[in-house]
């Protein structure tokens, strides 16, 4: 919540002071709003000002770092709805998780939508991926399932992550985005060729937030009450259909309204108009599925829904604005760490690296307490032995707990752990430690399906954008580009080579070098 809770303190008013007298937040009156305090009226400022300064001061500290991707976004509050089953068997043989189990459970929600590259407000209509990322406030504590609008990814190793963010912002000399080092780096990661026929394609500017899937992209495991595990993918549907946008569309918008999907989202809510999302898993075995020509835990691939149905689990639907944006969407972490009993991790190596990073960007982003603030604190008991702390604003404490008793074990009426119901997951590894890529890699056949499987207005829309944003850069990044789209499909790679020979005719590609330095020679900021 965005409000203050009551106090009892909250009625208690200074003489001459009503319900609306405006104070500080030492609970001071204030008298005088619109003067600092100074030697006559003209003459120079005093320092102790104090409803100046802690007015000023508070000011100066009103913005928090922003996120270092994923800095422009949209939430809202709603619930999640169970349908007790996996497609049409019960749930429970597949996961314990206690917020699937019954058909008509309600778990209460936040969503936040975003943009992922530019900064907290850079345009709605940007090519880019679209983040979906729900916080479920289970009875079991909460889980964030933290997923984007497209199903697949750039990289399948979080090694990567940092040098592909670099790469895909703007350049650090110019502070202009440029796709010369964009495809700098693409060239050099043929396992992204997938991505970026689906980035490039009207699949890269979803129309609103509304109107476009969601997917958690990772693999993840399910367990049961066995103890026993399935590999799994989570995917949204939106009841509301899909709608993506051409480049010219995008552009056309983006003159008018560099809002319009936080608007389109927050109006949509206002007049009753609730979206909602239907959410679908696929699952298979736990084990490496030799027989398939990907691994399963290589977040570059589509899993092909016709061997890996997506079978519905429930239904989500968002019902409730905000109240405050800073408070709610602003402050909301989310992360791939946070799980529910029933819900676990795979080897997935994007998915480890990403659990790390979440709450560890958190710590630092919002504060070492962010999990005590109302957005990110689950809706139900909390009673650790973490202390203090920047802004820890109360101790996790439980009722008849002993207040000297801040460690466990204790035998002098501490907290104590609690016996887990399910038999436990424990997976056996034994292999050698190493750094290594993954044996299946296979970087271009499902580029290639994905590519045959688009209308013939979303090749063409697909072609010529990349045309033209390859057309500013260096004669070898072009050619290594082509080259991996031919190795998708030959028609593919040939449609944008002659793109690319169009744009070098009409003169595209050859102005607006970024930078001075000699290996940009050829690159212009596209
Ligand atoms: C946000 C790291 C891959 C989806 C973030 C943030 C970081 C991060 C540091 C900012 C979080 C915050 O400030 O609260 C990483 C790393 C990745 C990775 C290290 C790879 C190793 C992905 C992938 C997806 C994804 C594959 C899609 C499934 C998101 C979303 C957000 C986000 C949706 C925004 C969450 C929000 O709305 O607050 N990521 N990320 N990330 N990431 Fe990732």
């Amino acid at each position: 919540m965005s409000t203050k809770e009551t106090n009892e303190n909250d009625s208690v008013l200074a003489p001459g002071e009503t319900e609306q007298t405006l104070t500080n937040r030492q609970g001071h009156p204030i008298t005088d709003n619109q003067n600092i305090r100074t030697i006559g009226n003209r003459g120079p400022s005093t320092l102790e000002n104090y409803h100046f300064i802690e007015k000023i001061s508070h000011f100066d500290r009103e913005r928090v770092p922003e996120r270092v991707v994923h800095a422009r976004g949209a939430g809202a509050h709603g619930y999640f709805e169970a349908y007790g089953k996996l497609g049409d068997e019960p749930i429970a043989k597949y996961t314990r998780a206690k917020l699937f189990q019954t058909a008509g459970k309600q778990t209460p929600v936040f969503v936040r939508f975003s943009s992922v590259i530019h900064g907290g407000h850079s345009p709605e209509t940007l090519r880019d991926p679209r983040g979906f990322a729900t916080k479920f406030y289970t009875e079991d504590g909460n889980w964030d399932l933290v997923g984007n609008n497209l199903k697949i990814f750039f990289i399948r190793d979080a090694m990567k992550f940092p040098d592909m963010v670099h790469a895909f912002k703007p350049d650090p000399v110019t502070n202009v985005q440029s796709m010369g080092r964009f495809f700098d780096f693409v060239s050099q990661t043929p396992e992204a060729t997938h991505m970026i026929t689906f980035l490039f394609s009207p699949w890269g500017i979803p129309a609103n937030y509304r109107q476009m899937q969601g997917s958690g992209v990772n693999t993840y495991k399910w367990v049961n009450a066995e103890g026993k595990a399935v590999l799994v993918k989570y995917h949204w549907e939106p009841l509301q259909g899909i709608r993506n946008l051409t480049q010219d569309e995008a552009e056309k918008l983006q003159a008018k309204n560099f809002n319009h999907a936080t608007q389109d989202l927050y109006e949509a809510i206002e007049r009753g108009d609730y979206p909602a999302w239907e959410l679908q898993v696929q699952w298979m075995s736990d084990d490496a599925h030799e027989e398939l020509d990907f691994d399963p835990l290589d977040d570059t691939k589509l899993w092909p829904p016709e061997i890996f149905p997506m079978l519905p689990v429930g239904k989500m639907v968002l019902n409730k604005n905000p109240e405050n944006y800073f408070a709610e969407v602003e402050q909301v972490a989310f992360g791939t760490g946070v799980l529910v009993d029933g819900l676990d991790f795979s080897d997935d190596k994007m998915l480890q690296g990403r659990t790390f990073s979440y709450s560890d960007t958190q710590r630092y982003r919002v504060g070492s307490n962010y999990l005590q603030l109302p957005i990110n604190a689950p809706k139900k008991r909390v009673a650790t032995n973490q202390r203090d702390g920047q802004m820890a604003f109360y101790v996790d404490i439980a009722p008849g707990q002993n207040p000297h008793v801040n460690y466990e074990p204790s035998s002098l009426g501490g907290l104590q752990e609690t016996d887990r119901p399910g038999a436990p997951y424990e997976p056996f590894y034994s292999d050698k430690l190493t750094r290594a890529t993954i044996d299946r890699q296979n970087n271009f056949k499902q580029a290639g399906e994905t590519y045959r499987q688009f209308s013939q207005a979303e090749r063409d829309e697909l072609i010529a954008n990349l045309a033209n944003a390859l057309s500013g850069c260096t004669t070898f990044i072009q050619e290594k580009m082509v080259s991996y789209f031919t190795e998708a499909d030959a028609d593919y790679g040939a449609r944008v080579a002659e793109g690319l020979r169009q744009a070098k005719a009409n003169g595209l590609g050859t102005a607006g070098h970024v930078g001075t330095h000699p290996a940009n020679e050829g690159m212009e900021i596209a």
